[in-house]
């Protein structure tokens, strides 16, 4: 295990928010080597001390960290160097003494200049890069980034980061899918009917607009997050767990999915932003007046997107991807729907029908099914099988930061993945920015631009987009 990391962009939101409460916890779980370090690379010309400081401001980070806080301090130094500019960077990772992995904590438009100024500083033989993503800012620029990278560092020494893939849930879909039996003969186009993955946040921008506004909901979440889950959702058996069985079949899927045309687009993606509204009955201001934000730029806080995978498995089942900021309800979730019955024999019964959910934070698994009701026999009610899974020991960042330093690629993106995923969403943005569709507005804390949003709602119905 490789026992020394390097954060470029340590004063950055993500390190913040995200890595440095995740290694604390790994620290106070004992799950790192007694010489683990960390070097904490940022543009401010602070000590150790003042960045420390800045760290601890934020209340919440440190509560995530738990009691690894004095131990992660014990074993931090900060440099201030422009990690773009090899000289600067050379010297803020000496010593050079061993392999180290360098966590690029970056936006995407420094990262490519951060990548080619550690190939430049000629790292240890055996150091390993993590990327966060986006990964590139389209299909051409991830290409370029990852000829860039391959000049320095072998395939397997990238790690394309997305923590969802970390996530126990996530992981979960493989166990649920390829150990039992009974799903996976119902799991294709003949028994499911639509599958929507969807990600619903309560929260705003919360100041982070600088990375946000470039991004907007298509590319921060659906372009990696949502199709990642996408993939494990939809792809055929691998025969085994191993990085490159499970990559393949996940790119092999993306494959699949139709490229979007500009009449695609139309009839099947939708977008809107906030504008002013109430949370956590609060007055809250519209995306367009949050600081930082150009609202001539017009970046999108909610997208929806359907899928359509050209295979044998699942052609003609609609696949909604959906994701939103500043909505009433966090709705984390995977939801499979499955045909109706061919025959029904209760001729005054119209029962629901089966659907398979697997919900995030908190985990669950929940089945529904149809059963015959408590009095009349011949009436048939829907019960919910439910389970709830155990709360996972270790943050999504802390199991990524671990598969990192132990040299497990498992899940991490390919770069063939990579430019995959830049395939199915580069045509998407290219015609929002031509606004081939409107931008919808809805009131921040309301049930979103199009009232689908209903807790109560076992699943979106199907509607025309
Ligand atoms: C991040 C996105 O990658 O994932 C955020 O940039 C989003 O916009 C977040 O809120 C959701 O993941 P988590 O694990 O923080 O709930």
């Amino acid at each position: 295990m490789i026992d020394r990391v390097a954060i470029l962009g340590a004063t950055g939101d993500l390190t913040r928010r995200s890595l440095l409460p995740a290694i604390a916890t790994l620290l106070s779980q004992g799950q790192l080597p007694a010489s683990f370090s960390i070097t904490a690379v940022g543009r401010r010309d602070w000590t150790v001390n003042q960045y420390l400081d800045w760290v601890r401001s934020r209340g919440a980070a440190v509560d995530a960290g738990g009691d690894g806080w004095p131990m992660l301090a014990g074993r931090l130094q900060y440099r201030a160097a422009d990690v773009t500019d090899a000289t600067q960077l050379r010297a803020a990772l000496a010593p050079r003494d061993g392999p180290l992995v360098v966590y690029l904590a970056l936006p995407p438009s420094t990262s490519v200049a951060a990548s080619a100024a550690i190939s430049a500083a000629a790292l240890p033989e055996g150091s390993r890069i993590v990327l966060e993503k986006p990964f590139g800012q389209g299909l051409a620029s991830a290409r370029e980034l990852n000829g860039l990278l391959h000049r320095a560092f072998p395939e397997e020494a990238v790690y394309r980061i997305d923590h969802f893939l970390h996530k126990q849930t996530v992981q979960n879909i493989l166990g649920l899918r390829f150990a039992n039996r009974i799903l996976e003969p119902v799991w294709n186009r003949d028994h499911v009917e639509r599958i929507d993955i969807i990600w619903d946040e309560t929260i705003g921008l919360e100041g982070r607009a600088g990375y946000y506004d470039q991004a907007g909901a298509l590319i921060d979440m659906v372009q990696n997050h949502l199709l990642q889950l996408l993939c494990l959702v939809a792809m055929e058996a691998p025969a085994s767990v191993s990085p490159r069985d499970l990559r393949d079949r996940k790119v092999e899927l993306l494959r699949a999915v139709r490229a979007f045309t500009d009449a695609d687009v139309m009839a099947r993606t939708r977008r809107a932003r906030y504008g002013a509204g109430r949370s956590d009955h609060q007055p809250a201001i519209a995306y367009g007046d949050e600081p930082g934000v150009d609202p001539a730029r017009g970046t999108e806080t909610y997208a929806e997107v359907e899928i359509a995978i050209d295979n044998w498995r699942w052609s003609d089942v609609p696949v909604v991807l959906r994701t939103g900021k500043a909505l009433a309800h966090n709705r984390r979730e995977i939801a499979v729907q499955f045909r109706r019955v061919p025959h029904l024999a209760f001729p005054e019964t119209d029962p629901a029908r089966n659907d398979l959910r697997l919900t995030l934070d908190p985990d669950t698994i929940r089945l529904g099914l149809n059963v015959n009701g408590p009095s009349d026999p011949f009436d048939v009610v829907r019960i919910e099988l439910d389970a709830q899974l155990a709360k996972q020991a270790i943050p999504a960042y802390g199991r990524l930061l671990l598969g990192v330093l132990a040299g497990d690629p498992t899940f991490s993106i390919r770069d063939d993945e990579a430019e995959e995923a830049w395939r199915v969403i580069e045509p998407i943005r290219r015609a929002w920015s031509r606004n081939v569709i409107p931008m919808v507005e809805y009131p921040a804390g309301s049930d979103g631009p199009f009232g689908l949003h209903t807790d109560e709602l076992p699943i979106s119905p199907r509607r025309s987009m």
